[in-house]
């Protein structure tokens, strides 16, 4: 599999929003039923989260989908809470912002009995061949419109370009309100720098860095959610730090992951274009050095971060009489 290979299905005729420059890379076209606004060809929901870099459209969604599959073999498991019993008797499971929804039907077909709903800000939920124990709907993280205390286990991943470092402790709490007691917390995160890269990609991503600085997005915050977890009065809270290598190690992962890290780059185009103030030429040089390094003398990797926590349970934790 790679990435450029998994949809050769041309841009649709679905209705845009044509602000700047229509979607022109062929694969580019919307998702699900929000209207578009469209940078140097990419799609970026209306209805979306401002302060993310990335697109929403297809290009983005497969990309999505193809880093969920190489996430899963590098960690080892889509999750690394101790819930398998628990999934496998059923329980009500929650996945926030969950893009085109790969983890919950991955887990909605190999466990059944369990019921899932998975939530984005922006409708770009492929739900195509999903299963019928997954359900999908628009919500912000912030605000999200489930009762207090309604799930067993909640699952968030990939959003340290989503969030300002100030409202992290509200998006935990928010994902804790929605936790019954007793109940499991779940955070997969990546900070936002390649390690031991070369100087190329050192500087592109410390000006992505300063980029996510200026929007209050503290986009290499991913090893201290821990403590926010804690803090907010989580339990029994763990973490994991697994080194994902890029185009070295495992070879189809290896390969996969330097695609996967290429594409990102490609989605992070139209707006690092306004950041940096390059034309397309100078940016498409530069991220062609990057996978240069990347491919050759510079053998660097991504961290993945792994956080669980429990909710306190009242009843549990009540002395006994
Ligand atoms: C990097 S993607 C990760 C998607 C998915 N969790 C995964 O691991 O493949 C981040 C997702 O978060 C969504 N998002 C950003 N801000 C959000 C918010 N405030 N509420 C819900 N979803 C949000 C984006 O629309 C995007 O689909």
């Amino acid at each position: 599999m790679t990435i450029a290979s998994l949809d050769t299905t041309p841009a649709s005729d679905a209705t845009v929003n044509h602000v700047n420059h229509a979607p022109r890379h062929p694969h580019a076209r919307p998702v699900g039923s929000d209207s578009y606004i469209w940078i140097d060809g990419r799609g970026f929901p209306k209805t979306g989260n401002p302060k993310y870099l990335l697109p929403n459209d297809d290009i983005e969604c497969q990309r999505l989908t193809t880093q969920h599959y190489i996430v899963g073999r590098v960690i080892k498991s889509p999750y690394r809470a101790p819930i398998t019993e628990a999934l496998e008797k059923g329980i009500k499971v929650l996945n926030v912002g969950c893009g085109p929804g790969a983890w919950s039907k991955e887990l909605a077909v190999r466990f059944p009995f369990s019921t899932f709903v998975a939530t984005d800000i922006a409708d770009v939920f492929n739900a195509t061949g999903s299963p019928p124990n997954v359900t999908f709907i628009v919500a912000d993280t912030f605000k999200l419109p489930f009762e207090d205390e309604s799930f067993d286990y909640v699952f968030q991943r990939f959003h340290c370009l989503c969030f300002t470092e100030a409202a992290w402790p509200t998006i935990i709490r928010e994902l804790m309100r929605v936790t019954k007691p007793g109940g499991t917390l779940e955070l997969v995160e990546i900070s936002c720098t390649i390690h031991d890269a070369g100087p190329v990609t050192t500087t592109y991503f410390e000006k992505l860095r300063m980029t996510m600085l200026m929007r209050g997005v503290n986009s290499n915050y991913a090893p201290l959610l821990g403590g926010t977890m804690t803090s907010e009065g989580l339990e029994n809270v763990k973490h994991e730090q697994v080194k994902w290598n890029i185009g070295w190690g495992h070879p189809e992962l290896g390969r996969l992951t330097t695609e996967n890290t290429a594409a990102t780059f490609g989605g992070l185009k139209p707006q690092m274009l306004l950041v940096l103030g390059l034309d397309e030429e100078e940016y498409d040089q530069t991220v062609r050095e990057a996978i240069k390094e990347l491919s050759g003398a510079y053998p660097s990797y991504w961290t993945i971060e792994c956080f669980h926590g429990t909710k306190p349970d009242p009843d549990c934790d009540a002395p006994e009489r």
